[in-house]
C-alpha cells in the first residue's frame, strides 16, 4: 500500500517540477523583455536610473550634461582650490543629486587631466573623488560660441572692465545653461532638498529675481533673450545688471508678475517664479544670522537650498568647528566629507574669503 501511495505522488511531484520549470522559464523569458525595454528606455532617455557616464574619465561637457540634467557651478577667478563653503556647496549637490552630474567649470584649470596633488589642494582632491563631480576649464571664447555673447566678448578688453570677475561669472551662467540646460548654482548655495522643477527663476524678493539660483531645459528661449539683453544693454559700472537685474528685466517683459500669496509659487507660461522662502528663506540684509548660533532648530521645510551670500561677507565671516552656528550645523548635515577635512576649529584659518562664484 505504501508502494501504491508513493507512485502516484512522484508521479505528481514530476509533474509539479515540469509545471515549476515551465514557469521559471516563462518568467526568465519575461524578465528578459523588462530589461530589453528598461535598457531601451534608458538609452532613450539615457536618465532612468542615472545621468551619469560609466567611467569618470568623460571630459566633454557636452556628452555629460546635455541631456539637462546636470548641476553647474563657476569660478572665474584663477583660483583652484575652494574655500570650505565653496567645497560645501559642491558636495551638497552632489548628495542631493546623487544620479545627476554635477560639473565645477574653472578658470583655473586649463587641462582637464591634469590634477592638482592632494596635499596642496585639499578641497580640490576631496571633491574629484566624489563620483558625481566633474571638473571642466572655463573656456569662454568656445562657451560663448553660436551665442549672442560672442560679438560681445570679442569686442571688449578683459583686462580693463569693472568688475570682470562677476559679469563673466553672469555671461558664463547664461550660456552654459542654454547650451546643455540643467540648474546653474553660485557657489555659496548650500543644497537641502531636490528642485522639482525644470524652467524657472529664484526670487530673492517680491518681483526682484536673483541670479544665483535658476534652472532650465537646453536651448530655451528665455536664456537666448537673456543673453541678447545682456549684449544690447551691458553696462559693467552698474552692480548686478547683467545679473539679477537682467533676469528681472527679462521676466517682466515675459510675464505680468504680481506678488506671492503666502509661500506658494508663481507660474507664466513654462516658466516657474520661485518663491523667496525656497533659496533666500534668510534675506541678504539678515546674511549674518547664518554665523550665529540659534535657539531653535531651523527645518527650512519650504525650501530647496540655501544662498548665504557671500558676497556680503566682506568680514571674512568663517565657518568655525564647534561654534554651534547655523552655517556649521549645515555643513555637519549637508556635507559631512567637508565638514570633517576642512573646516577646522577657532584658532584655525578658515573660509569664506570673497570669491566671484559667490554672490
Ligand atoms: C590624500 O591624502 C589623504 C590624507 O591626507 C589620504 O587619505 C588619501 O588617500 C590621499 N588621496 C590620494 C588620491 O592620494
Ligand atoms: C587691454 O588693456 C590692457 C590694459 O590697458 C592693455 O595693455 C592691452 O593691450 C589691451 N588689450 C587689447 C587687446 O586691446
Ligand atoms: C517652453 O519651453 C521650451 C523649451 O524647452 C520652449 O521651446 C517653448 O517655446 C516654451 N513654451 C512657451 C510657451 O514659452
Ligand atoms: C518640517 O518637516 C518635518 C518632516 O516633514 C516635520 O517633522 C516638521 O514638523 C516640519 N517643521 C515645520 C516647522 O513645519
Amino acid at each position: 500500500m505504501p508502494g501504491i501511495l508513493w507512485i502516484p505522488q512522484k508521479a505528481g511531484q514530476e509533474r509539479d517540477v515540469d509545471m515549476l520549470k515551465e514557469l521559471q522559464l516563462f518568467l526568465l523569458g519575461i524578465l528578459l523583455l523588462v530589461c530589453v525595454f528598461f535598457y531601451q528606455l534608458n538609452v532613450k532617455s539615457s536618465c532612468l536610473f542615472s545621468c551619469l557616464p560609466p567611467q569618470k574619465s568623460q571630459q566633454d561637457p557636452e556628452a555629460l550634461l546635455g541631456h539637462g540634467h546636470g548641476i553647474v557651478f563657476i569660478e572665474t577667478s584663477e583660483r583652484m582650490e575652494p574655500t570650505p563653503l565653496v567645497s560645501c556647496a559642491v558636495e551638497s549637490a552632489a548628495k542631493i543629486y546623487p544620479g545627476q552630474p554635477v560639473a565645477f567649470f574653472m578658470k583655473g584649470l586649463y587641462d582637464t587631466t591634469w590634477l592638482p596633488s592632494n596635499s596642496t589642494y585639499p578641497g580640490f582632491s576631496l571633491l574629484s573623488a566624489i563620483d558625481n563631480v566633474f571638473f571642466f576649464p572655463l573656456d569662454m571664447e568656445r562657451l560663448f560660441e553660436d551665442t549672442p555673447l560672442l560679438s560681445w566678448y570679442t569686442r571688449i578688453n578683459a583686462s580693463v572692465e569693472s568688475n570682470w570677475l562677476h559679469v563673466s561669472s553672469d555671461a558664463s551662467r547664461l550660456a552654459i545653461i542654454w547650451k546643455y540646460g540643467g540648474i546653474y548654482m553660485d557657489t555659496d548655495v548650500i543644497s537641502i532638498r531636490p528642485i522639482p522643477e525644470e524652467n524657472f527663476l529664484a526670487a530673492q524678493s517680491s518681483r526682484y529675481s536673483s541670479n544665483g539660483v535658476f534652472g532650465f531645459l537646453p536651448h530655451h528661449p528665455f536664456l537666448w533673450d537673456c543673453m541678447e539683453n545682456f549684449v544690447e544693454h551691458y553696462n559693467s559700472e552698474i552692480w548686478g545688471n547683467q545679473g539679477p537685474s537682467l533676469m528681472t528685466r527679462m521676466l517682466r517683459l515675459w510675464c505680468r508678475l504680481g506678488d506671492f500669496q503666502e509661500v506658494s509659487d508663481l507660474r507664466c507660461l513654462n516658466l516657474s517664479f520661485l518663491h523667496p522662502q525656497r533659496f533666500y528663506p534668510i534675506s541678504y540684509p539678515e546674511w549674518r544670522r547664518y554665523y550665529e548660533v540659534w535657539d531653535r532648530d531651523l527645518s527650512f521645510n519650504d525650501s530647496y537650498a540655501l544662498h548665504l551670500w557671500n558676497y556680503m561677507n566682506k568680514e571674512g565671516m568663517t565657518v568655525v568647528r564647534g561654534s554651534n552656528t547655523l552655517v556649521e550645523n549645515l555643513c555637519r548635515k549637508h556635507c559631512p566629507r567637508t565638514y570633517r577635512d576642512l573646516i577646522q576649529g577657532p584658532e584655525g584659518s578658515g573660509t569664506g574669503t570673497l570669491s566671484a562664484g559667490n554672490k
